[in-house]
């Protein structure tokens, strides 16, 4: 597979490759056991088990690697829900090939007190997706208000971890929204994409809110020669940070 470029999206049915399963390559399904391992690791103090997933810029890849992420820690046999937060753009439902009539919005917007209805259940082994729902005019003013937090405390007490996908943070405050109530942020950064500049303003931004910054993933690297595997063109690694 080519490197992506800076903002390049590719069309969804070519985005679904990068999404963990039986056919990933054992050197990125490890890397992400890895990742799992450091954001335990991270989280070892934490209340909460809850986590944000974000980016400094659009399309660095946020939502795959929230998705992943959630995939690696289910496979552990934790009950993992993963909820699309991402209520501007949306595409866990895409990703996933999920009906979005019903979810994190309507649960929001006071349509449906369901949570259960509204939550696809066994999407992948021990994991449950909450998809985004219609998408709402008010994001920012949802995700912090009393509904989300009860939202949260519900499925927290159901589930041993939440991955919440989120927009960028440069962009948009939401995935700062939920600080009271998460155990902390990971943010998504792309080689060849994401610069030192926007690493320093989203790390300032979430300095300012009291967001606490649990690591870091980087993807889309080129690790060849580095490994002697010169046929993979993708690591991830997890370098843990405190804010
Ligand atoms: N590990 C990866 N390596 C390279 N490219 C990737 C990787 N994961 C995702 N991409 C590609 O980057 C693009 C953006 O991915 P994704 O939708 O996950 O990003 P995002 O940060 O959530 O975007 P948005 O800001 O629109 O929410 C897609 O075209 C996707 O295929
Ligand atoms: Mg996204």
């Amino acid at each position: 597979m080519a490197k992506v470029k800076k903002g390049e999206r590719l069309p969804i049915n070519q985005s679904r490759k990068f999404i963990l399963s039986d056919k990933t390559q054992f050197v990125i399904k490890e890397a992400y056991k890895t990742a799992r391992a450091n954001l335990v690791f991270s989280m070892a103090t934490c209340e909460s088990k809850v986590v944000i997933v974000t980016s400094c810029a659009p399309a660095e890849g946020k939502s795959t690697n929230c998705l992943n992420m959630a995939i690696t820690m289910a496979e552990t046999g934790a009950s993992v829900l993963l909820i699309d937060g991402d209520m501007r753009k949306p595409v866990q439902h895409s990703l996933l090939k999920l009906d979005n009539k019903k979810g994190l919005s309507s649960i929001l917007g006071g349509i449906t007190s369901d949570i259960g209805k509204a939550v696809k259940k066994g999407v992948r082994s021990n994991l449950d997706v909450l998809t985004s729902g219609p998408i709402p005019p008010n994001p920012a003013e949802l995700l912090s208000g009393k509904r989300m937090a009860e939202l949260l405390e519900i499925v927290a007490n159901h589930y041993d971890y939440v991955f919440i996908d989120t927009p960028p943070v440069t962009v948009v405050t939401d995935a700062f929204l939920m600080n009271e109530i998460v155990a902390g942020i990971v943010f998504v950064v792309k080689e060849g994409s994401t610069t030192h500049v926007e690493i320093n303003e989203a790390l300032q931004k979430a300095k300012m809110m009291n967001a606490k910054v649990l690591g870091m993933i980087k993807v889309n690297c080129d690790y060849k020669g580095k490994s002697g595997y010169s046929s993979y063109k993708y690591k991830y690694n997890y370098d843990y940070k405190n804010n």
